[in-house]
């Protein structure tokens, strides 16, 4: 029981991850200030989830899934983290009580698998109408989309976006009071709300967003118009995050960026990404740092110098191409001709040989001919990519090349994209067995899928590899004779 109820208008921020969420007066009015704000929502989601599931006769569960890329991820431990604060069990499937979409709209493909997924939760909240359902991510800063989700799927409890994730627990408890679907959504915002709680997937490694949002507006993209303007955190909490990450057994870290290289610039003290690696790298217990994405365009010298020079900054980048032709890139708005672009690529393969690099293509841009996409292939062929992820065109309603003319016909483009695969395959073979004989460091991430005599690890340069061993090894880091490449995977052996 409490001695004392907590007044959370006047706790330093400092404090709150440390205090007894039961105690929590909320007699008292909410606080204005974040992230106080939230953790008084917390509290108060936790008294009802305790009553619902009293009144349920089962603890309420609740699954979260995640549609889009990392940083999409990321959101989703956050949503999770205050959810499981909030008193919600875990479930593993669309049955539980509360079902949360974290969504993702760069192609439109993410789009068509959300409403396929809604129509069948509309069925099942028919069944159990006391099934709550909430939207969230990148979709919902689409005005289109929300309307016809109100039109279509009201059904639907809460939608917010992008910009208000950090409110997830205020809004929660709004729609969970009230009869009709709750919509809160900003068109931008430059408020950072540190201190959030977040369950994380893996106990050994996470993702650590460095800034939100991108100003880059390559002109088939439309996460600009749903994330909003490029905010940098700053590097004190970064640091901080990461360190108390570490002291909760965390190994490795995902910086997250959409463009990582222009780090720090609009930060009242400017700081640049290699700087801030360096502060990370003194980290102690820290074994790996991975980071994504790098544009082309800001990928520094100072940055290979010190990606060079470090034992924790993993063999692996990941260096978006999008285009070989010159001419496409420069519809694109990426700001980089093939040469630069080739040029660069020489550069890294040269300063740190056993770097893995890696690359997004997009084909089918509007206008691309075949010669643009030979131009293309020469790139493949030259830079020769560890590994490729290779995207058909889509069109996104707002960016500037939706309205382009000469959208390229299906037909044309699939016979693009097949041919792209099959050579970006071909080469990623060759290049994954590079490493075959090596003993390498590996860290192992779980119990093989298939086979639970085996554990799959990871290489600094990011393959995976597979060899016999125990579940207590998750977590560790350790040499694996790397005995045979399978194409895009190892086979191995532990060494002691
Ligand atoms: N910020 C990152 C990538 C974000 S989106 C970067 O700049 O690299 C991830 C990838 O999706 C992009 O690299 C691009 O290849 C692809 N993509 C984005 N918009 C797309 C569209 N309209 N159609 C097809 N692919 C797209
Ligand atoms: Fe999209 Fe370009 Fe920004 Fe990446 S850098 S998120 S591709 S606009
Ligand atoms: Fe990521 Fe998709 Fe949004 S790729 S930033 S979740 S549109």
């Amino acid at each position: 029981m409490c001695n004392n109820k907590i007044d959370l208008r006047v706790l330093p921020k400092e404090e709150i991850s440390n205090i007894d969420l039961n105690c929590v007066d909320l007699d008292a009015p909410a606080p204005e200030y974040e992230p106080q704000r939230q953790y008084y929502f917390i509290s108060k989601l936790r008294s009802i989830v305790k009553s619902e599931s009293e009144k349920a006769g089962h603890p309420l569960t609740f699954f979260v899934q995640t549609f889009g890329c990392q940083m999409n991820a990321r959101d989703s431990e956050k949503l999770r983290g205050v959810l499981e604060l909030a008193g919600y069990a875990s479930g593993d499937s669309e049955d539980a009580d509360l079902v949360v979409y974290n969504t993702c709209t760069v192609r439109e493909n993410a789009n068509l698998k959300v409403y396929g997924r809604l129509g069948y939760l509309g069925s099942m909240k028919k069944k159990n109408p006391n099934k709550k359902i909430a939207l969230c991510g990148c979709m919902m800063q689409e005005p289109d989309v929300v309307e016809k989700i109100k039109k279509s799927y009201h059904f639907v409890d809460l939608i917010f976006g992008t910009h208000n994730i950090f409110k997830f627990a205020e809004l929660l408890v709004t729609a969970l009071e009230s009869e009709r679907m709750v919509i809160d959504l900003w068109k931008d915002t430059d408020q950072i709300v540190e201190e959030l709680p977040a369950e994380r997937t893996y106990s050994f490694k996470s993702g650590v967003n460095i800034m939100f949002g991108c100003n880059n507006f390559c002109s088939y993209c439309i996460v600009p118009y749903v994330r909003g303007r490029e905010r940098s955190r700053r590097p004190e909490d970064i640091i901080s995050e990461i360190k108390s990450l570490v002291q909760d057994g965390v190994k490795e870290v995902m910086l997250l960026g959409q463009n990582v290289n222009s780090y720090g610039k609009n930060l009242d003290t400017p700081v640049t990404f290699a700087q801030l690696l360096r502060q990370i790298e003194q980290i102690e217990g820290l074994e790996r740092i991975r980071f994504m994405t790098s544009h082309p365009k800001d990928l520094s010298d100072e940055l290979i110098e010190v990606m060079k020079h470090s034992d924790k900054i993993c063999r692996h980048l990941h260096l978006p191409l999008q285009s070989g032709s010159s001419r496409i890139l420069k519809q694109m708005n990426r700001k980089y001709t093939k040469e630069q672009y080739l040029e660069l690529a020489a550069k890294l393969r040269r300063e740190i040989p056993d770097l893995s690099l890696t690359t997004d293509i997009i084909v089918g841009f509007p206008g691309e001919t075949e010669e643009d996409f030979q131009e293309t292939l020469d790139v493949v062929r030259r830079v020769r990519y560890d590994s490729a992820f290779t995207f058909i065109y889509s069109r996104r309603t707002g960016t500037p090349a939706a309205a382009m003319k000469d959208q390229i016909p299906e037909e044309i483009v699939k016979d693009r994209f097949q041919r792209l695969l099959t050579l970006v395959q071909d080469i990623s073979q060759e290049m994954s067995a590079r490493v075959q004989g090596q003993t390498l460091p590996v860290l192992v991430e779980s119990l093989n899928e298939h086979d639970p005599a085996l554990v799959t690890g990871r290489l600094s340069n990011n393959l995976l590899v597979h060899f016999p061993g125990t579940e207590d090894l998750i977590g560790q880091t350790v040499y694996v004779y790397l005995k045979e490449c399978k194409g895009f995977y190892y086979i191995g052996e532990l060494r002691k």
